[in-house]
């Protein structure tokens, strides 16, 4: 296919401008343009028996997100598709869906990283009832994060000025406050997929978060909430929470460190 460079800046690398058949560049701007299929896994429970996956083509820009591609598809092609998502820069956590068969945010997911070559498959989290689309009902993950008590809980009197913390202390549990709770850990958990009972990766980071918190005199009560049947011990190791959490949070040594207090009786 024909193509020139552009004229714009002499000191600036070059170009690469397209011919008018080609939809992958564009003339002007340098930003590069994508013509991505996305086959997204449809569900309608006032229409549908079943899930099934339909095509939508649309042209984004090389920086565009998944998140972006999606909003363009519900704007301009298919107005019922439902997903949720708030913030669009990594932090509410309501964005979590499969793509490419992989865990991630869809606000934090190039367009381009995701072998825009082929369709790319976007679906919702596994192993949480389905409501509509890439939408699913949260209500069990989050009844798992409350189980394990998920706040400060202290004894005695209350100080007369804030409660102060070495940094030594701080950075016992620093990695697992980054939590969003997007449910991304516990969806990728093959354990959670298949027993309905397990509390889940992210229930466990967030009591992780307080029980080896210096501030927190809770840390028994949680432990022993995490010594059931389907608590800690469900873990089997297999490092996909770690691999899906999008706040690169060590999700395994998390639950390994749980594990090591409830075994020596101390945190
Ligand atoms: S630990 Fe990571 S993947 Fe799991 S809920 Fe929290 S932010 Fe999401
Ligand atoms: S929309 Fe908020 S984390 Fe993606």
């Amino acid at each position: 296919m024909a193509t020139q460079l552009s004229p714009y800046d002499q000191n600036d690398p070059p170009i690469l401008l397209q011919s008018e058949d080609e939809q992958t560049t564009p003339a002007g701007d340098g930003i590069e343009r994508l013509t991505v299929t996305l086959r997204v896994r449809r569900f309608n429970p006032e229409l549908d028996a079943e899930p099934h996956w339909e095509d939508y083509t649309v042209t984004v820009l090389g920086t565009d997100r998944v998140l972006g591609a999606l909003e363009q598809i519900k704007g301009e092609i298919d107005g019922s598709l439902t997903f949720r998502r708030s913030c669009a820069h990594g932090v509410c956590g309501s964005d979590a869906m499969r793509i490419n068969g992989r865990n991630r945010l869809a606000c934090k997911t190039l367009v381009k990283d995701c072998n825009p070559g082929s369709p790319i498959l976007v679906e919702a989290i596994k192993g949480l009832p389905l409501e509509k689309d890439l939408v699913v009902n949260m209500e069990p993950f989050f009844a798992a994060y409350r189980d394990v008590l998920p706040f400060l809980i202290t004894s005695g009197q209350e100080p007369t000025r804030e409660r102060l913390q070495s940094q030594h202390d701080r950075d016992r549990f620093d990695d697992t406050t980054k939590c969003i709770l997007c449910a991304a850990c516990t969806t990728s958990c093959p354990v959670y997929w298949t027993d309905g009972q397990y509390f889940g990766p992210a229930a466990i980071v967030n009591a992780h978060r307080f029980i080896f918190d210096s501030r927190d005199d809770g840390a028994h009560q949680r432990l022993e909430i995490l010594n059931e049947k389907e608590g800690v011990w469900r873990c089997r190791t297999t490092f996909n929470c770690t691999e899906a959490c999008p706040r690169g949070i060590e999700v395994t040594k998390a639950i390994q460190e749980v594990k090591r207090a409830l075994l020596f009786r101390r945190v």
